[in-house]
């Protein structure tokens, strides 16, 4: 294995961004970009061994600097998913956000990690880092934040994605990755046989937004303990999933298989793997039209995403896992998207 770097493009303001490719011996191949350390293409074999992209994506810059990109591939932060109204409060000192979702904060704002260019070095042969600082007051949030993504391809066609971070003040925290997948490489993903390690989701109001109440999914749309194709229930929720599951995990922190999906014509398989508590199924319902990689349109669910983090809102909801960092702390997770072939 071997990581080449090369130039992808500039951004509006004229900083380099720069391409990382890994691939391995079955034929995996990678890139991520420094822009959102995003990933921007994942190349995996089919049953017959044609390499299918299962993520969505753009060519060039322009497309990631446009307005229709949907957090293609990118990294969330500092907290993806909604905050309520753009507040929350950290011993008794409120802090605000602007309010770029209705009247919520998504994603971290309005010049998100998404959208910043973090520095990138090689690690080895098989691994990139990506390291950011984020000021004290950056889009709102306290603390000076360092993070570290660290992204690496393994033989077992493993894509493990490490995140770490530290602050000097107390802030909240909640990283993702936003990758849309597609394992038969275009198309509705209705076919993908979806299966959740989950029994509860959290309930989300007309704004997105988690009313505390974590509800069995027995007997519902919503329930994906044994596998179902993505379309079957769909127009039964709501504008279609868009629901943080609350992953069955033994323990707090522990690696867990959160998902797994299979798309029966190619036999690609992706399992999602994470020590997060949350996973948010989001299948794509606000695309729109969008112009991506290789003259491809993508429409509204063409693409999925298993977007491994803490439950949405939780600065505001003292019972769910806690998102809040101290200084002297160390946040980490781990998310493992893992390419195979089902039988
Ligand atoms: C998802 C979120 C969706 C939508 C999407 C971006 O993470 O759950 O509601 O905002 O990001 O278009």
């Amino acid at each position: 294995m071997s990581v080449v770097k090369e130039v992808f493009g500039k951004t509006s303001d004229g900083q380099n961004v720069e391409a990382f490719t890994f691939s391995n011996a079955n034929g995996v191949k990678i890139k991520i970009i420094n822009y959102g350390a995003t990933i921007v293409s994942i190349e995996a074999p089919s049953r017959d061994g044609q390499l299918a992209d299962v993520v969505l994506g753009f060519d060039d810059m322009d497309g990631y600097l446009s307005a229709d990109n949907p957090y293609f591939g990118a990294c969330c932060g500092r907290y993806a998913n909604r905050i309520a109204k753009g507040r929350f409060s950290i011993d008794g000192v409120e802090y605000s956000l602007a309010a770029n979702n209705g009247e919520n904060a998504l994603h971290g704002g309005l010049v998100g990690f998404d959208k910043k260019v973090w520095s990138a070095e090689i690690v080895g042969d098989s691994a990139v880092k990506m390291l950011l600082t984020s000021p004290d007051g950056d889009e709102g949030y306290p603390g000076t934040l360092k993070d570290e993504i660290t992204y690496s391809l393994t033989d077992k066609n493993e894509l493990r994605i490490g995140y770490v971070a530290e602050t000097d003040k107390k802030t909240v925290l909640n990283l993702t990755n936003h990758s849309y997948f597609n394992l038969a490489g275009g198309g509705s993903h209705y076919d993908h046989i979806m299966q959740i390690n989950a029994d509860r989701y959290t309930v989300v109001d007309d704004t997105a937004i988690p009313t505390g109440e974590l509800r069995e999914v027995a007997g519902t749309e919503m329930d994906f303990r044994t596998p179902k194709a993505i379309g079957v229930e769909i127009a039964q929720a709501g504008e279609g999933y868009d629901h943080n599951y609350c992953i069955n995990q033994l323990d707090e922190g522990e690696l867990t298989l959160a998902a797994k999906v299979v798309e029966p014509t190619s036999g690609r398989t992706l399992e999602c793997w994470t020590t997060e508590p949350g996973v948010q199924f989001y299948a794509g319902n606000f695309i729109g039209e969008v112009p991506g990689k290789g003259g491809q349109v993508y429409r509204d669910r063409h693409g999925f995403c298993l977007e491994t983090q803490h439950y949405p809102d939780s600065p505001n909801q003292p019972d769910f896992p806690s998102t809040e960092l101290a200084p002297g702390e160390t946040y980490a997770q781990t998310c493992i998207y893992k390419f195979g072939i089902g039988e």
